[in-house]
């Protein structure tokens, strides 16, 4: 059977491809369905925006779909930037927007969570949601040169995300916690 993927970003398609594979499923992106779309990610929670991804391709191909949205929540920031993850501020200067207004708070409080929700709609139309977290502190400084986004701020225990391998990062990654958890719904279906 095969799952559309409501995304056109290869890695990902790569990513969940590889684990969803052996279960017998083939994975492909939005614009190998022949789906051209940018669905406004206008949700107020991770779970809203990767059903609204979703649902979007869903309905125009009438095939099994997932879509996942993802993003960092600080505690000290009351969840901020949380789904405006990705919009925070320009890209670059995304680490240091959250570092400065951390600024002075000790290290204990600066609580913090990768999260990431798929959400996966089935032949029969019903929309199910994976949440997936990783718990972790807000640096001191910027550590680190592997990885993307948030990573080198994102301390999980005396490494930031942006230190470990790739390898490392994908057993502990919100995004693996979402990928496992629909696996084993997959594999009970
Ligand atoms: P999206 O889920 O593709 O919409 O991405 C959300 C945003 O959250 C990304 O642009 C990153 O800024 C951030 N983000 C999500 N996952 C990670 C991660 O594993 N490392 C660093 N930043 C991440």
């Amino acid at each position: 059977m095969r799952i559309i993927l409501a995304t056109n970003n290869k890695n990902k398609v790569r990513e969940v491809g590889e684990i969803l594979s052996p279960l017998g499923y083939e994975v492909i992106s939005q614009s190998e369905a022949g789906v051209d779309i940018d669905v406004e990610e206008n949700g107020v929670t991770f779970e809203e925006n990767a059903f609204l991804k979703a649902n979007a391709v869903h309905k125009l191909t009438n095939e099994p779909c997932i879509a996942d949205d993802s993003g960092l929540q600080v505690d000290f920031l009351n969840g901020e930037p949380g789904v405006y993850s990705a919009r925070y501020a320009e890209p670059g200067h995304r680490c240091q927007k959250v570092l400065d207004k951390l600024k002075g708070v000790e290290y204990d409080k600066r609580t913090a969570r990768f999260v990431c929700c798929i959400c996966y709609i089935g032949k029969d139309g019903q929309a199910k949601t994976f949440t997936g977290k990783c718990e972790g502190h807000i640096g001191l400084e910027k550590r680190g040169t592997n990885g993307f986004g948030y990573d080198p701020i994102f301390m999980v225990g005396d490494k930031s995300f942006a230190e470990i391998s790739a390898e490392e990062k994908n057993k502990i990654s919100h995004r693996a916690d979402a990928l496992r958890q629909f696996e084993e719904y997959l594999k009970g279906e």
